[in-house]
């Protein structure tokens, strides 16, 4: 049985710590899916098409990694795509709540459909892609915890500031 993950996120942008999850996925599975999600509630730094270009470019080594853009439900999409399992990173106790309550709110609309955590390695803990976007607009140094590709992008976002 083919199985095929779908790894949802905001990815505004990607960083390492992500495609650490998706490097090991794409060997835990035949096919994984990174689902960009729309989240104009977030209100993203980078549009829809500049995340998705992004995730991309930096997962362009992966054979059986795709990405795509959704604004609908994450269930919804995963069902589309005939995904059967939904990845999520726990890089924390503090993740754990809204994890939680995610998954049992997925599990809900979708029975059929589990959700997977993975956990990164203690270099990736403490990224997150807010985190990355501060330092950076303050000019400070993230070329370690982002490909070079979401590197050069936000230096260009802030390169005015
Ligand atoms: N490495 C680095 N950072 C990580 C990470 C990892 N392994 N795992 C999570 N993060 C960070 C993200 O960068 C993000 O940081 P930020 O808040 O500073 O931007 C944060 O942890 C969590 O955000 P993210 O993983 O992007 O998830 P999200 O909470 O923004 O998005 C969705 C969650 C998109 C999956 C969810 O909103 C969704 O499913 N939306 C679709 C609509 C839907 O179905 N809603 C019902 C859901 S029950």
């Amino acid at each position: 049985m083919q199985i095929i993950v779908i790894y949802p996120g905001t990815f505004d942008p990607i960083t390492n710590g992500h495609l650490d999850l998706v490097a090991r996925a794409s060997r835990l599975f035949h096919k994984v899916i990174i689902a960009v999600a729309d989240n104009a509630g977030k209100a993203p730094l980078f549009s829809l098409e500049e995340r998705v270009s992004l995730a991309k470019q930096a997962a362009a080594s992966h054979t059986n990694v795709d990405v795509i853009g959704f604004g609908n439900l994450l269930v919804d999409c995963a069902r589309q795509h005939g995904a059967t399992v939904i990845l999520r990173g726990l890089r924390a106790v503090s993740d754990f709540e809204y994890e939680f309550q995610m998954a049992g709110m997925n599990r809900n609309l979708a029975p059929e459909l589990e959700t997977l955590f993975l956990t990164p390695p203690e270099q990736y803990t403490f990224i997150s892609s807010s985190v990355i976007k501060s330092i950076a607009q303050l000019h400070g140094d993230i070329s370690s915890f982002v490909p070079e590709i979401v590197y050069q992008q936000l230096l260009k976002k802030f390169s005015q500031d």
